[in-house]
């Protein structure tokens, strides 16, 4: 599918569409669903084949029938509400800035948005998200395929600060936090406590613990929410960027259209100039 020309009008159905989607989760309570939804279409990605990520897949029925796609259905029809609203949007964009508004409307740091995605029809295999039932190496090597580091893996993994998991989803119980809708550093404060009733950690959280390396950004971020806020912002924006170059986007702004405008007088100048040189060069030439 063609990649979206993000001109003025795109950019201000962008503005229109997070509008609506601030409305839309707030209305609903449904952020960490469309936090989920979100992740869920990035986190495909192999950066050594530049397959799959961010690019509107999930909304496939062969790709939300994953199992680990369990119950995103309702975010996928809850952003079709949106889609149907500014059609002009690609999925693959409407998605990732779901994901921005259901951390910023939370309380969560805001992400600069970039425009552009591409959607594709096309739906990876199964089993390239991560296995909640296994350990450190494992989480490297999904986050490792899409190209993230340790520092990634562990800010990311805030993002349960929001949600719970559902028994019949995903066979797990439980909020991570006690305010599940706030998003805030309290899931790498609780993980540090142990266990605390009613709270989830699921076998991939207890590995955060137990690794040093993931350990060192778990204690850093439960004590300093604002080092936690500052790598989210950043890890969340290069998860939401996984393989797409907004530079090779064709943005219609206001700095490029006058980049082109300068460009385009200084080609005109010069024909100009040369046409008069040719001209004169004819004339002398007669002259002589
Ligand atoms: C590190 C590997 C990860 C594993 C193994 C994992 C696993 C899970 C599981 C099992 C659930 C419960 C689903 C359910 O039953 O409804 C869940 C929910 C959730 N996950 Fe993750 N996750 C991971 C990373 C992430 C990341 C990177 C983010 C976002 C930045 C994220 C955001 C969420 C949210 C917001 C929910 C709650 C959804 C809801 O309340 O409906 N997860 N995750």
């Amino acid at each position: 599918m063609a990649r979206p020309i993000v001109d003025a009008e795109y950019l201000k159905e962008i503005e229109r569409a997070r509008r609506d989607l601030r409305a839309l989760i707030s209305s609903k309570n449904c952020a960490p669903i469309m936090l989920r939804l979100a992740w869920h279409d990035a986190g495909t990605y192999d950066a050594k084949i530049k397959a799959g990520g961010p690019n509107g897949s999930i909304r496939n029925e062969e790709e939300y029938c994953h199992a680990a796609n369990n119950g995103l259905k309702i975010a996928i029809d809850l952003c079709e509400t949106v889609k149907s609203k500014h059609p002009k949007i690609s999925y693959a964009d409407l998605y990732q800035l779901a994901g921005y508004v259901a951390v910023e409307v939370t309380g969560g740091p805001s992400i600069e948005f970039v425009p552009g995605r591409k959607d594709s029809k096309v739906s990876p295999k199964e089993g390239r998200l991560p296995d909640a039932k296994k350990g450190a190496p494992h989480l490297r090597e999904v986050f490792y395929r899409m190209g993230l580091s340790d520092r990634d893996i562990v800010a990311l993994s805030g993002g349960h600060t929001l949600g719970r998991a559902h028994p019949e989803r995903s066979g797990f119980d439980g909020p991570w936090t006690k305010e599940p809708l706030k998003f805030d550093n309290s899931y790498f404060v609780e993980l540090l406590q142990g266990e605390t009733e009613g709270l989830l950690k699921l076998p991939t959280d207890k590995a955060l613990l137990d690794d040093p390396e993931f350990r060192h950004y778990v204690e850093l971020y439960a004590k300093d929410e604002e080092a936690f806020f500052e790598d989210y912002a950043a890890s969340h924006k290069k998860l939401s960027e996984l393989g797409f170059n907004p530079s090779g986007s064709k943005t219609v702004k206001d700095g490029p259209i006058l980049v082109q405008g300068a460009f385009g007088v200084t080609v005109v100048a010069l024909v100009v100039a040369l046409g008069y040189w040719y001209e004169n060069r004819r004339l002398l030439k007669s002259i002589r």
